[in-house]
């Protein structure tokens, strides 16, 4: 017998087909989908959202992915790194303004000179903030002496997106040698598990040559690797690099919104107290992206705090928000209008890890 789109949704265990069947909600299939995802959320995370403020370190990269705007071949970048006066005055400003947590981003180098600096700025940051102020780190693939030395410094959480977990969909849109090694990716994940952070990873939606499958295939890759945390958006194609030439062959830029919003809450249903964060392209594309997002399960946002200066060279796509007030930075009145709440000073740590490293 052939299972209605709301049996499926009510079954404990989702298989590969129900996923797949999930994700080709229709629109007045998802709102279904979104009413389980909101259930589950509720249930396991309540209605709190979680800030990190998020910091761009740096634009300077040593990799060549094909669909990234700060690719090393772009030569229409105008490169920057932030001084660590720049780092610790933005680290004050949300101290200040009571967020329990930040995330630092940069272009990812592996060398000396940017291990270490990214080691002293924790050490700094965790003396200037009393050790008050958890944070991410997303600053790529480093060897595992690396993970740790930050890890012990004060990096709490790491996010590595596997960007596909389809090893033939990777090695389609990455250069095909050592530096954008599939495996590779795959064992810097496994070492930062290792390593005892909460592990962060997520995927782009609507890639050229991505399919439902791949898709859900990437929702079982996180819960198969018992990931603590994801953050995953729509691809959004950039005119600087390899990838555009596939621009014709894209779904619509709504389809892949759409299709965020389903992965966002099939992924909630999935792992039920993991963090999931409401990201940027999401906001990039669609009117209320983040608010959407959270509403269909995701518990974290990331408001952008690199000092505005610097803000247009950290365009991985186009049409990035370039947000200038605080009001924009964090909508808070519009959380608490759909009937969430933002956990200002808290770590926003993930429950799934506590969980996990409690046993
Ligand atoms: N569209 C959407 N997301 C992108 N990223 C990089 N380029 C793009 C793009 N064109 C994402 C990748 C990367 C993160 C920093 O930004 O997933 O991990």
């Amino acid at each position: 017998m052939k299972l209605s789109f709301k049996d499926i949704l009510n079954k404990k265990e989702l298989s590969r087909d129900d996923i797949i069947i999930l994700l080709n909600a229709t629109q007045q299939e998802s709102k279904l989908l979104f009413a389980k995802s909101k259930e589950i959320r509720l249930k396991h995370v309540g209605n709190k959202v979680y800030l990190r403020g998020l910091i761009e370190l740096s634009n300077i990269c040593k990799k060549d992915c094909l669909y990234c705007g700060i690719r090393k071949s772009n030569k229409h970048v105008c490169r920057y790194n932030l001084t660590d006066e720049e780092v610790l005055r933005t680290v004050k400003y949300a101290y200040d303004n009571n967020y329990g947590s930040l995330a630092i981003q940069s272009g990812e180098l592996d060398n000396n000179i940017f291990v270490e600096r990214v080691n002293n700025l924790l050490i700094k940051i965790k003396e200037l903030t009393k050790g008050k102020l958890h944070i991410t780190l997303s600053c790529g693939e480093q060897s595992e002496e690396t993970y740790l030395k930050w890890n012990k410094n004060g990096g709490n959480r790491y996010l590595l997106r596997i960007e596909s977990s389809t090893k033939e969909l990777y090695n389609k849109i990455h250069p095909n040698n050592e530096t954008h090694s599939f495996e590779k990716r795959i064992e810097a994940l496994k070492a930062l598990r290792k390593t005892g952070y909460q592990t962060g990873t997520g995927v782009m939606i609507g890639l050229p040559f991505q399919t439902t499958e791949n898709l859900a295939d990437d929702l079982l890759f996180m819960k198969e690797i018992d990931i603590d945390m994801v953050g995953m958006g729509p691809y959004l194609e950039q005119k600087d690099t390899p990838l555009y030439k596939f621009k014709d062959s894209l779904k619509p830029i709504e389809e892949r919104y759409f299709m965020t919003l389903k992965m966002i809450a099939v992924l909630r249903i999935l792992m039920k107290n993991i963090n999931i964060a409401a990201t940027t392209a999401l906001e990039a594309i669609g009117v209320n992206g983040r608010e959407k997002a959270i509403t269909a399960g995701a518990n974290v946002i990331m408001p952008n705090i690199t000092p505005a200066v610097y803000r247009e060279n950290y365009m991985i796509y186009e049409n990035k928000p370039l947000p200038s007030s605080k009001e924009i930075l964090v909508p808070e009145k519009r959380i608490k209008k759909i009937g969430y709440k933002i956990e200002w000073g808290d770590f926003g740590d993930s429950a799934h890890f506590k969980k996990r490293t409690q046993k």
